[in-house]
């Protein structure tokens, strides 16, 4: 098998993503991904034993340039969720942001693309444990295909399935064994007739999506379940909410939210890295503002769209240049 396990399939594209990009990067080599394969007896194949990311790089046509977004906060993120498992990456943040530039131009991106980090226990050890298993540390590129941003808004559901306990799998970590439950919750919402689901936590407090962070507002305030509320501490959150303190003036209210709310809030919207900003325009067949995406919601998007592309000069230091970088002389 190779080492796009967790990809769509390559003959065309599926939900915005391409065929994934010939080279890889495998523990300090930039290798066809065809040459990249994992032992069927690998470790984290049984159990799930790893830590990933993902990272969104974003072309602009007129500048001849491609931009990675908070690279250094993804892999900070990642340093972390290694540090949940045990574990420590074997390279530091500056290197890794380096060797996903490399990675780029060695595939000669110039779209949007999708990083996918992943640091896993790839041996053949049977015993389900961390400590003293070899580790293996990959990055994988897969094109984005013309726009991946839904202006439509999604519908949404809440889930059956809950988001686990910081004590069972922690949610501040991004492990690759705690996607099953989000896995589960997409696929009975999609069953369902809706687009997305909403995961609520073991206490009954709304989390998230299933793989995007949960922002709401109720009259003047704006919203987004605490950290402690066994979420993915996001990346795109964190961007969301300095983007609404410049808008309103006022930090956004980080607490646990109830299932109720969301049936009575005037904006909710879902962000992540691929998707940047999402609007939810109905929960559980109940419209939400009126049916369409708030005028936040969109103004975040485009704000989002723009930093990520380097359009205007704000927050230049949320993006890092891909080729530019390389060459030294535009
Ligand atoms: C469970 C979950 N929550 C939230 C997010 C959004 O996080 P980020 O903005 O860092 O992509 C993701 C995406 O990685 C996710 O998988």
């Amino acid at each position: 098998m190779t080492a796009h396990t967790t990809s769509p399939p390559a003959a065309s594209p599926v939900g915005g993503f391409g065929s994934p990009s010939p080279l890889v990067f495998v523990d300090g080599a930039y290798l066809p991904a065809e040459d990249a394969r994992v032992s069927t007896h690998a470790n984290v194949l049984s159990y799930g034993t790893g830590t990933f990311e993902g990272i969104r790089a974003s072309w602009n046509d007129d500048h001849d340039e491609l931009y990675l977004l908070e690279a250094t906060a993804h892999y900070e993120r990642m340093a972390r969720s290694a540090r949940v498992l045990g574990l420590e990456l074997p390279y530091g943040t500056e290197e890794l942001v380096a060797i996903s530039a490399e990675l780029l131009r060695r595939n000669g991106i110039r779209s949007d693309a999708y990083l996918r980090p992943l640091y896993v226990l790839a041996s053949d050890e049977l015993p389900v444990r961390v400590e003293g298993v070899p580790t293996r540390f990959q990055i994988a590129v897969t094109p984005i295909v013309g726009d991946y941003i839904d202006l439509t808004g999604v519908r949404c559901t809440v889930s059956s399935w809950r988001r686990a306990p910081d004590n069972v799998l922690p949610g501040r970590a991004k492990l690759c064994g705690s996607y099953v439950g989000p896995a589960l919750a997409k696929s009975e919402a999609v069953a369902r007739g809706y687009d997305e689901a909403l995961m609520l936590n073991s206490a009954g407090h709304v989390a998230e999506g299933t793989t995007s962070n949960l922002f709401m507002r109720r009259g003047d305030e704006w919203l987004t379940p605490a950290v402690t509320d066994d979420i993915l501490e996001g990346i795109t959150r964190a961007q969301v909410m300095e983007l609404l303190v410049e808008r309103t003036g006022r930090p956004v209210t980080e607490r646990s939210i109830q299932r109720s709310e969301l049936y009575v809030c005037d904006e909710l919207l879902l962000c992540g890295t691929a998707a940047l900003v999402v609007p939810v325009v109905s929960v559980d067949g109940r419209p939400v503002g009126g049916g369409r995406a708030g005028q936040v919601t969109r103004w975040l998007l485009d704000e989002l769209r723009a930093i990520a592309r380097r359009l205007d000069d704000r927050h230049h230091d949320w993006t890092t240049q891909v080729y530019t970088s390389a060459k030294g002389d535009r």
